[in-house]
């Protein structure tokens, strides 16, 4: 289903890669290029460049690189088809017509219908006979029934096809039901229910649609939640629960939990700007979704060490795309559902004004691991907390919490503080020396399949004849003539090389955004690196031909080396066989 190429040049056009960029990170314009922090890694200087002459951008820090169609299928974790689908919405513009022929955009809206005729075939057992035992757990969990309706919360009943039955007198076939997964494949061929005997909370998205289902256990048998599994509307790691909700509420600050219930019980007692991630820890994608809502995210995780180790990933997540952390310091409460029963929502509120900051969070996490009235106790926790504060950045911070852990502990603040220079510059030997050895084994931004000082060079050369080609399209003929696709040392570059010529021979132009749709994330990634890395270089005809010397003198090289290992190879062999013969 080839997309016609008036549509797409006309859909690049209106999809200018900066403006598209920048509703994911903030660009700095420099000239003909924008800088940004990447949203593919975690970074707290910019190495994304965007270049808005030939609409490409590549990370410096992580590799990602491409056109504004890569860039969206990257980040939306869409595929082609969908990626120019979601640009063409934002442009205005409709997928020619066969395109929506594609079946997984037809079944969509079929999912969305079984999804809500699921929802509610779920809340009207709730509300049945049946679903005394469900509306029971709902009471002993605190909820009023105005939270139940609120959140369209439901029950599945026991049995193995109660929800299957109702949706094929519907007019639905089984094998829709799986493609929305309220249903699953027996051996015997037929479909069950997926949730049987399970209290619903229905997953609903920011344009009303229901796209999941969690659903819990009303004892304590197993597993405790069932989630349902990805389907062509539902993304597990690309939703939170309840942003519908906080959406509107937020003042740009945001609360996280950990799960369906404590969402609930939080939003019920007052506090609506509340999500959680859906049965995975915190992903990158849901950490931009919540920065397109909040400045602030605090984080309200369970107080058990999974909660701690839990709660250390998503800071860093979440700073990573400019978020402020702060930290729920509970007591006496495993997690926010819990504490809100016991103690009530005022206190509940407090304890969010008095949400500290990550590092206060990890000292006192720290601390509460040792018994400070006896002198040993103190010092070992004086060495742990001094390991932690090494690890801050800022000296300002660091100088304000060596107070700290020195009132816990009476031991001077710049005693603690000598100790974290030490440590620091430990560190900061052993990252070097890191660093060094990856450079050595070529682990440092080179690509797959190439390793060794002594490549890099060859990668390089390489490198400048892909970029060359880019900018003196006109030169190819006389490139083609010193050198093919097999003299490159990359499969990445091979690959490259070998599309660039064909376009060329087909007369098509070569620009980074014309390349086929068809090229894998790791060939653009590729040849955006070659763009990128060199700008204000000079890739004169004669500085490729130079490069083509240095690639097939390296060629010659690598074939002499492994020659020569196989010719000492043969000769211990030989001696081997000689010695034998004796
Ligand atoms: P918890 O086990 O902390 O449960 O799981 P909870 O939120 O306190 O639940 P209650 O109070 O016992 O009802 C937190 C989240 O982890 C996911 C769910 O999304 C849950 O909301 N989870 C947990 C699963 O996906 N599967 C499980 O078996 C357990
Ligand atoms: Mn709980």
């Amino acid at each position: 289903m080839p997309i016609p190429q008036s549509f797409l040049d006309d859909l690049k056009q209106r999809s200018d890669i900066g403006t598209v960029i920048s509703g994911y990170a903030a660009l700095r314009r420099q000239g003909r290029t924008s800088k940004c922090l990447c949203p593919f890694h975690s970074e707290k200087t910019p190495s994304m460049v965007i270049y808005h002459e030939n609409q490409s951008f590549y990370c410096f820090g992580c590799g990602a690189g491409g056109d504004v169609i890569s860039f969206i299928m990257r980040i939306e974790n869409l595929g082609y088809i969908e990626a120019l689908r979601f640009l063409a919405e934002r442009a205005g513009m409709e997928l020619p017509e066969e395109e929506r022929e594609d079946p997984i955009l037809r079944i969509r809206p079929v999912i969305y219908e079984i999804n809500r005729l699921a929802a509610r075939f779920y809340h009207d057992c709730l509300k049945s006979e049946a679903g005394a035992p469900a509306r029971e757990y709902f009471a002993s969990r605190g909820l009023s029934s105005k939270t139940i309706t609120k959140y369209g919360l439901g029950f599945a009943p026991p049995g193995w096809s109660n929800l299957r039955d109702h949706l094929r007198k519907k007019g639905f076939t089984d094998e829709q039901m799986l493609q929305a997964a309220v249903v699953v494949r027996g051996k015997n061929n037929s479909c069950y229910d997926a949730f049987r005997n399970r209290v619903m909370f229905p997953i609903i998205d920011l344009r009303k649609n229901v796209i999941g289902f969690g659903g819990r256990v009303l004892d304590d048998s197993k597993p405790k939640y069932l989630n349902s599994s990805d389907t062509p509307v539902f993304k597990k790691s690309q939703n939170l629960f309840s942003l519908n909700y906080a959406k509107g509420k937020t003042d740009r600050r945001l609360i996280l939990a950990e799960g369906y219930m404590d969402v609930i019980s939080v939003n019920q007692a007052g506090f609506e700007n509340v999500v959680a991630t859906l049965g995975t820890s915190l992903t990158a994608e849901q950490s931009r979704l919540m920065a397109q809502y909040a400045d602030e995210v605090i984080i309200a995780y369970d107080s058990d060490g999974a909660g701690r180790a839990a709660t250390s990933r998503a800071v860093g997540l979440l700073e990573a795309v400019g978020i402020k952390t702060r930290i729920l310091n509970m007591k006496g409460a495993k997690d926010p559902d819990e504490y809100i029963k016991k103690f009530g929502a005022q206190r509940f509120k407090l304890l969010l004004e008095d949400a500290g900051s990550v590092t206060e969070y990890q000292l006192s996490v720290i601390r509460a691991k040792y018994d400070l009235d006896t002198i040993d106790q103190k010092s070992a926790y004086a060495n742990e907390a001094a390991k932690y504060l090494a690890t801050i950045q800022n000296p300002i911070e660091r100088e304000l919490y060596a107070g700290s852990v020195a009132q816990d502990t009476g031991v001077p603040a710049g005693t603690i503080l000598t100790r974290v220079a030490d440590i620091r510059k430990r560190m900061s030997r052993q990252a070097q020396k890191k660093e060094w050895s990856d450079i050595q084994q070529g682990k440092s931004n080179l690509p797959a399949g190439v390793s060794g000082t002594r490549s890099i060079g060859a990668v390089q050369a390489e490198e400048s004849i892909i970029a060359g080609l880019f900018r003196h399209p006109d030169e190819a003929d006389k490139l083609r003539e010193q050198l093919t696709a097999e003299d490159f040392v990359t499969e990445e570059g091979k690959a490259v090389f070998g599309i660039i010529i064909e376009k060329l021979q087909q007369n098509s132009s070569v620009s980074l955004s014309d390349l086929p749709a068809d090229l894998t994330r790791e060939q653009m990634d590729y040849a955006s690196r070659c763009y990128a890395r060199q700008q204000g270089m000079e890739l004169s005809l004669q500085v490729m031909t130079d490069c083509v010397r240095a690639l097939k003198e390296y060629k010659r090289k690598e074939s002499l080396k492994s020659v020569t290992q196989s010719d000492e190879e043969a000769i211990r062999m030989a001696e081997l066989i000689r010695s034998r013969k004796k």
